[in-house]
């Protein structure tokens, strides 16, 4: 027998989200086709260049395993990077305004490259400074300092976390015990400090592995996730034993650039005048409409003392760079300021999304056209500043994705290579890395993009004025 397909019926359970992409004109579209436009313009060609940037490899990395970053890019990249330019630059200083947890800080110190980050989350710059300057810290340290602490004085949990959502209560306990121990050790010299401070970066990297969430990247509950009750307990030796196999091996395989300056400053990178010139940048800012970098860590944040309210970690999201989960009052106050960058591009993209979101009757934010300005306002400043850091012949890698917003097409890579264009800098190259889903038009694909901008040689400018 046939079975009749009651189509309402079926129309009805396919929810109002799902029915907007199917009949997206975007369905089955493609960043390839909707770049043309923008490259003509540009002048420039998309050159392909598949290579693993993800951070997942790092996991099997010395030191780059310490901790579980998913939204940063790979060492191996970074490595590429160095190896390529290795004629050029004798002794590249390196910069990454958006250090995250400080893999180009990292990756700069084993090839023996001075450094310098800047990151405005204290948890990500906490994590990245604790992995780029612990090197000397003597490994038996660190396992005396941790198999030494307490276990019967208490940190009380961040109230958030006592409603059994995010962690069992038994869990909790064990936490709650493992933190008072690390809180009560007592540390007197800067070496001791120093690896205190890893045994608490240790303790931030196995929260989430002993909550009920996962992050994949965003942080979300998995459902029937099972966590024993002494998984604090557990995954703590392990991490403290990786730890201190790899401060071993940096103690005996890069003795030499133990002592290689590298410095995470904890400031805006859309503010932050740095003092010396670099001669490579290497950085992937936060991504269009990706991911809230306070949200996803508000786990750890609050841990480790980084935010004790929810005004505190409002205050770090507001000074991002934009993603599209900050306040409407921001956005509101953005869009009344005088000045603010803009061209061509950006004003036709923010109309069309207008257009579309009219269109559509009601989308997630109204204001998308806004957070979509306020991005790339917020990345000239940053693209203004470092690049007045860097110095001539040097180079400008960026690590960036596209986004499909309201069914609007934004070519954020090729929108910042043109920034960089109208900063003085050339466009040297522009290499897809690898596709990518959007997450709104599940079949429309993205791309994620190498670009590397180039400052000209001190003669080539000097005759040019
Ligand atoms: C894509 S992640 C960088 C990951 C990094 N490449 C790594 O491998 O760890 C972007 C980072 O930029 C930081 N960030 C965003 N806006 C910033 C700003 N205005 N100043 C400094 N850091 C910022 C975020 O907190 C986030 O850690």
């Amino acid at each position: 027998m046939v079975m009749q397909l009651n189509l309402p019926d079926i129309n009805n359970k396919i929810n109002i989200r799902r029915k907007n992409i199917l009949a997206s004109p975007k369905f089955g579209g493609s960043c390839d086709i909707d770049s043309i436009y923008y490259l003509n313009k540009l002048g420039v060609e998309i050159i392909e260049s598949r290579q693993p940037i993800q951070f997942t490899p790092n996991f099997g990395e010395h030191v780059h395993r310490w901790a579980p970053y998913i939204q940063g890019f790979s060492s191996s990249f970074v490595q590429s990077v160095f190896d390529q330019y290795r004629k050029d630059y004798k002794s590249p200083v390196v910069l990454d305004p958006f250090a995250g947890c400080g893999t180009v800080l990292v990756q700069s110190k084993l090839n023996g490259h001075k450094s310098v980050g800047t990151e405005l989350n204290p948890l990500l710059q906490f994590i990245a400074d604790t992995k780029a300057n612990s090197w000397d810290v003597t490994p038996e340290l660190v396992s005396r300092l941790y198999t030494s602490i307490p276990k019967k004085i208490k940190t009380p949990a961040p109230d958030f976390l006592k409603s059994e959502n995010q962690f069992d209560n038994r869990v909790l306990k064990n936490l709650e015990l493992l933190k008072g121990g690390i809180d009560n050790i007592s540390a007197k010299t800067k070496e001791q400090k120093q690896a205190q401070n890893l045994i608490l970066l240790a303790f931030s990297s196995i929260l989430i592995d002993c909550s009920n969430l996962k992050r994949t990247p965003c942080l979300g509950y998995w459902k029937n996730k099972k966590v024993s009750d002494n998984a604090p307990w557990m995954l703590m030796k392990t991490k403290i034993k990786e730890i201190c196999n790899d401060l071993k091996i940096l103690q005996n395989k890069h003795k030499k650039n133990i002592k290689t300056a590298s410095k995470v400053c904890l400031a805006n990178a859309m503010d932050y005048q740095h003092k010396e010139g670099f001669d490579l940048i290497i950085t992937s800012p936060p991504y269009m409409n990706g991911l809230d970098y306070v949200m996803n860590y508000k786990i750890e944040m609050a841990w480790l003392g980084f935010t004790k309210e929810a005004k505190d970690a409002k205050k770090v999201k507001d000074n991002l760079v934009v993603c599209d989960n900050v306040s409407k009052g921001l956005i509101r106050e953005f869009a009344q300021r005088y000045s603010k960058y803009t061209n061509e591009w950006l004003e036709e993209i923010k109309s069309n999304i207008r257009i579309n979101i009219g269109r559509r009757g009601n989308y997630r934010r109204n204001d998308m056209p806004d957070i979509v300005h306020k991005y790339f306002d917020d990345m000239y400043k940053v693209m203004d500043k470092v690049s007045k850091s860097l110095n001539p012949n040097g180079r400008f890698i960026l690590v960036v994705g596209d986004s499909l917003i309201a069914d609007v097409y934004i070519p954020t890579d090729l929108l910042l290579a043109r920034i960089g264009s109208e900063l003085g800098l050339t466009i040297e190259r522009i290499e897809k890395a690898r596709n990518r889903y959007s997450g709104q038009v599940r079949n429309y694909k993205l791309r994620e993009t190498i670009i590397t901008l180039k400052k000209a040689s001190r003669k080539r400018r000097d005759n040019g004025r």
